[in-house]
């Protein structure tokens, strides 16, 4: 597929039809997410999926009511950091933007893929709001970690509405 045709088609997708979506194509996609660049490739993001209907019953929980209506026969990724690595600096000092920059990689790797899943014909979406504790009790994720967004994904039941974006005068200065 072409790029600006991938571009095109990733929109976040608010109802989602019952549908397989497998093991082996999430293998794809955060295959795919770790080929994003991230800094001195220390590759600090990490990726919890629920897929059995025990494990997305539980994430579906940890959702705000709002969100669970859009993603009803959704599977979930439940994306994280390790903080403290990435952003460090050659003398092994913290820069001023500190754990930032884990938030930095992981959102590259994250756009990668819900590009990568679009290609293979899932529809997604991101959601910002999430019960982390309960998130983090049921996947048995490590303290330290920084549990970022959950992203549903599955296939659509109708067409996403593409949303505007602003003038490109509004985010872009050339000199
Ligand atoms: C960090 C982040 C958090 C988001 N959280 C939510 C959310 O909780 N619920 C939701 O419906 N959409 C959420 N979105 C989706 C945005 O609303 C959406 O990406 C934006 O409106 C642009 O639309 P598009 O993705 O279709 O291009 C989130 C997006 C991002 C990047």
């Amino acid at each position: 597929m072409e790029f600006s045709e991938l571009i095109k088609i990733r929109r976040s997708c608010r109802s989602y039809k019952e549908a397989e979506v497998s093991e082996e194509d999430i293998k794809e996609i955060i295959r795919t997410a770790q080929q994003a660049p991230s800094w001195k490739n220390s590759q600090t993001g990490r990726y919890y999926v629920a897929l059995s209907d025990e494990a997305i019953e539980t994430v579906f929980n940890a959702l705000p009511g709002y969100n669970q209506n859009s993603t009803r026969n959704a599977a979930y990724i439940v994306t994280s950091f390790v903080p403290g690595i990435s952003g460090r600096s050659s003398q092994g000092d913290m820069e001023k933007e500190g754990d930032i920059w884990g938030g930095y990689d992981l959102g590259l790797q994250n756009a990668y893929m819900l590009l990568k899943a679009s290609e293979l014909g899932y529809d997604t979406l991101i959601m910002g709001l999430r019960d982390t504790d309960a998130l983090r009790k049921y996947f048995d994720i490590p303290e330290n970690e920084i549990i970022m967004p959950v992203v549903a994904i599955g296939k659509k039941n109708a067409e996403a509405n593409m949303r505007p974006r602003k003038e490109l005068d509004e985010i872009l200065k050339i000199r």
